[in-house]
């Protein structure tokens, strides 16, 4: 469903930050990307979702290449950032509807509303409550159920449990799982490598703007992967 051919980016002031990556997230897989920041999963990211072009090198989202079909991949695409933009002044529900109708979706009612947020976990008094009086762990719920309501089979997922506590990270994972087991794929990067190790069918590990290591699994569940993590961000590039 997502798919990385040799994908390369170099930005316009010459730095190097994906350096011919490949990697594959089929149907209800969840691929988790670790690396130290700058190491280029925000760039890979952002290719899949062409907001930016790749110097050289494929993001396929349903087979469909990103940045010759934009219109088209996206199609097949949601994507949660880091720091869920909304609107503070909305309500939980009037995000939602605004952003619905952004993708198309015209006819939502609030019960439609309702249901995906309580999907996802969100008290049922956060409904109708200005956005800026949400934690960041319910900004990050209602950022889901915005992907959600989207319905796209692969979901981009850019550190969505940064800055979370324990148990709103604990409730992410269950979303994950969920949605895993409805069979999206999704991509998620992260430096949270228990969380990894929960969720994560495979696991890659990025540093400057390279693939370095990519296990299953049955592969990291053998081994240290926090250990692997340290070893690998420890050695010289090569
Ligand atoms: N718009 C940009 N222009 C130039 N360099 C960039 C830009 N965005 C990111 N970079 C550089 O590309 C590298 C990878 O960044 P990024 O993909 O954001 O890493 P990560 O998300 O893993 O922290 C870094 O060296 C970063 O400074
Ligand atoms: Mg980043």
């Amino acid at each position: 469903m997502l798919q990385a051919i040799d994908l390369t980016k170099r930005y316009e002031d010459g730095i190097l930050a994906l350096d011919h990556i490949n990697f594959e997230v089929k149907e209800g897989e969840i691929f988790c990307m670790l690396g130290a920041n700058g190491a280029g999963k925000t760039t890979t990211i952002n290719l899949f979702l062409n907001f930016i072009d790749p110097t050289d090198g494929q993001a396929l989202i349903n087979g469909i290449d990103s940045s010759k079909e934009p219109l088209e991949a996206k199609k097949y695409v949601s994507y949660v950032s880091e720091n869920v933009m909304l609107y503070g002044n909305f309500t939980a529900r009037q995000n939602l509807d605004f952003f619905a109708k952004l993708g198309g979706k015209t006819d939502m009612t609030k019960e439609d509303y309702y249901a995906v947020m309580r999907q996802v976990g969100l008290q049922e008094k956060a409904f109708e409550a200005k956005l800026k009086t949400f934690s960041k762990g319910m900004r990050q719920k209602l950022g889901i159920s915005i992907a959600m309501i989207k319905d796209a089979p692969a979901i981009l997922l850019d550190e969505p449990t940064s800055g979370l506590d324990p148990k709103a990270s604990a409730e992410f994972q269950k979303i994950l799982l969920d949605l895993k087991e409805k069979g999206k794929s999704i991509f998620m990067s992260t430096h949270d490598i228990f969380r990894a190790k929960t969720v994560a069918d495979r696991v890659g590990i990025m540093k400057e703007g390279r693939l370095v290591m990519m296990r299953t699994r049955e592969e990291f569940l053998e081994e240290n992967l926090e250990k692997l993590y340290l070893d690998y961000m420890q050695e010289k590039s090569a």
